[in-house]
């Protein structure tokens, strides 16, 4: 069976997690989020009133009964992509490996290694076993297993005694089972002598949503921004537990940042958000070269990531509330008594509407 590029790294990471390795975890409850997002329950509930949204909702990111759900969701995606949704391939920045794991239907998690120190982090270890033929991969698996059971029917102790070196990072708010090392804004963690990653808290998709951000400066080569749900490839996540204020202020958070800093997103959702795109800003140049490139990306299946948030910030409309060739397409103006903050969050959050009715993601 020929194994995704990507594959032949699990064993590293295996290895680097016996040996202490480092795990970045969002937050748990990412995972169920995002596979809510494309279930049958959500796609009908995205269309009625909130109060009914909000009880499917809780039904599925809090009980039992979501928690099977989830899981048998992550089983047929197994079985549909047995050897990932998309093609990936490293990405080095002087001795710093980057490389996107393809998870379940659309997702991506990554691992970080520095080879120097053969040190590696992985963000976002959503799905609990990604069945790429490796024995090894069950240390992978179980790590996130434990996240997983201790949530939901109390943990497992031998697995956890086996992984006690292992640190898991996250947001204290966001109750991840297994942390270690709770974070707040602007945290900075070193992980070896080159890799510093900063933390943002990033609240709109979920609370305590955080972002990622490898310092390049320490590495002599652009940032990496590990964006999880915040921002995709020209898109934004939905804003399950925040309002438009919220989230727009999240992602001012990712437009201060510099312009060469490569995007690495937590889903593959490049070209469904880029016709969304095309079709509230039709002449918008850069995004019609975009989509042509993204189109042909994904004809063979690869991966699509990382972009750059120079080209972000001239297509990836929820990160353009600013534009007026935006607010001309949308139709919206700036009231006389609306500050202009307040007029941006509007527009965000009229953006934010088409996308949820354009396709529910
Ligand atoms: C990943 O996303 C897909 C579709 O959005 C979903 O079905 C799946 O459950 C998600 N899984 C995790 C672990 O995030
Ligand atoms: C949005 O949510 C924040 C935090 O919960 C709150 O402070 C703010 O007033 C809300 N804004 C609007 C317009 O509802």
């Amino acid at each position: 069976m020929a194994l995704p590029d990507w594959t032949v790294y699990l064993p590293v990471l295996c290895f680097a997690s016996v040996c202490g390795g480092f795990y970045i975890c969002r937050v748990f409850k990412c995972a169920r989020i995002s596979a809510w997002k494309n279930s049958p329950i959500a796609k009908l509930m995205a269309r009625t009133e909130k109060p009914l949204f909000w009880i499917a909702y809780s039904l599925y990111t809090r009980t039992k009964l979501g928690y099977i759900f989830h899981k048998r969701q992550m089983r047929k995606a197994r079985e549909r992509y047995p050897a990932g949704h998309s093609r990936t391939q490293p990405t080095i920045i002087n001795g710093i490996k980057i490389i996107p794991v393809p998870i379940l239907s659309d997702n991506y998690s990554y691992v970080v290694i520095d080879t120097a120190s053969n040190m590696a982090v992985v963000v976002d270890p959503a799905d609990p076993q990604p069945d790429v033929g490796f024995s090894n991969i069950v240390q992978f698996v179980q790590i996130n297993r434990i996240l997983n059971e201790k949530d939901h029917s109390g943990g497992n102790r031998a697995l956890k005694r086996r992984y006690r070196s292992c640190r898991v990072y996250g947001n204290a708010m966001d109750n991840i089972p297994g942390l270690t090392h709770p974070l707040s804004d602007q945290d900075t963690i070193d992980f070896g002598t080159r890799l510093r990653f900063r933390a943002f808290y990033t609240p709109g998709h979920t609370v305590g949503h955080i972002i990622y951000l490898p310092d390049g400066r320490a590495l002599g080569g652009p940032s990496s921004l590990f964006s999880g749900d915040l921002v995709f490839l020209s898109g934004c996540g939905r804003m399950f537990e925040g309002n438009a204020s919220t989230m727009l202020s999240s992602l001012d958070t990712v437009g201060s940042l510099n312009d060469d800093t490569l995007l690495w997103p937590g889903h593959e959702y490049a070209e469904d958000n880029l016709l969304f795109a095309a079709e509230v800003e039709p002449c918008n140049v850069v995004q019609k070269q975009k989509l042509l490139w993204v189109l042909q990306q994904r004809g063979q299946r690869l991966c699509t990531c990382p972009s750059t948030l120079a080209e972000e910030k001239q297509y990836n409309p929820f990160l353009r509330s600013h534009s007026q060739d935006l607010h001309r397409a949308l139709g919206l103006q700036q009231k006389q008594d609306e500050d202009w903050t307040s007029y941006r969050a509007r527009v965000l959050e009229e953006l934010r509407r088409r996308k949820d009715i354009y396709k529910d993601r």
